[in-house]
């Protein structure tokens, strides 16, 4: 695959737009195809084995359209999904996952200990519940005081259209995180990139102590590393574009997607 090729992006929906977003401003040579699937969506309370199926059925038509490489840009998809896709496939699949370790190193000190981080890792239930989540909590929970909050009425606010619906989105936060002592809080994790829509609604929420974290730079770097090491990076005289397609074929979707990539 020449290095001139696309990069294929995609999510249960329009989230992954928020990685799209990013791989536009961290990597302004490439082309990008995003399939958002929100059809489907939304992907965090379907079984696995549905959500493996609708991952294999994006990543085939990428690469029917020649993508140099995909990122999944939905961590339900990747806890589903990533390992059987590298399996199958010959190309780079960057997945994502809850920038835990983020979270966590910030207790780090220069002497060498630890202060213990309270964490909350906001995430859908698929994410929540699988293996892969599992595996990141075991290298981090002796250490740190992490709590996993499913949230999934916040993927299908971003879906619908009404993230500045500010009052729907201060009263579905406070239903979620209104249980927690929130000022004994040091950092939330959005573990799904429909929640990054939602930072300056997090800042609100939360004391300005609490750190806001999500994936997508970590994520956008990775791939740039990835894509380096193949030769396979964008000529840096060819100008970036991106395409946003969907399986939902309403005009409200596709004039959401071209307002959150715009956002
Ligand atoms: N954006 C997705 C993620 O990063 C999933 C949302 C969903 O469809 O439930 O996990």
């Amino acid at each position: 695959m020449a290095s001139t090729a696309p990069i294929g992006v995609f999510d249960s929906g329009l989230g992954g737009i928020s990685v799209a977003r990013q791989i536009m401003k961290d990597m302004p040579h490439e082309r990008v195809l995003y399939f958002g699937d929100s059809a489907n969506a939304p992907y965090g309370t379907r079984p696995p084995e549905q959500v493996r199926e609708l991952s294999f059925a994006i990543v085939e038509r990428f690469v029917r359209q020649g993508v140099k490489a995909v990122v999944i840009a939905c961590n339900t998809a990747t806890s589903a999904a990533v390992n059987e896709l590298r399996d199958h496939y010959d190309i780079p699949i960057i997945g994502m996952e809850p920038a835990l370790k983020v979270a966590c190193d910030r207790g780090d000190r220069p002497d060498g200990t630890h202060v213990p981080q309270r964490v909350i890792v906001a995430a859908t239930p698929l994410t929540l519940r699988e293996h892969k989540f599992a595996a990141l909590m075991d290298r981090f929970k002796a250490d740190n005081v992490i709590s996993p909050e499913p949230c999934p009425g916040l993927v299908e606010i971003v879906e619908h259209g009404r993230l500045s619906d500010r009052d729907l989105v201060m009263r579905t936060l406070h239903g979620y995180f209104d249980q927690y002592d929130l000022h004994a809080i040091d950092a939330v994790v959005l573990g799904c990139t429909h929640f990054v829509f939602y930072r300056e609604y997090f800042r609100d929420l939360l004391p300005s102590t609490a750190a806001i974290i999500d994936g997508n730079e970590g994520t956008v770097r990775h791939l740039g590393v990835v894509l380096e090491s193949l030769g396979k990076l964008a000529p840096e005289a060819a100008s970036g574009s991106i395409e946003l397609d969907n399986s939902s074929s309403e005009p409200r979707i596709d004039a959401l997607a071209h307002a959150l990539l715009a956002a």
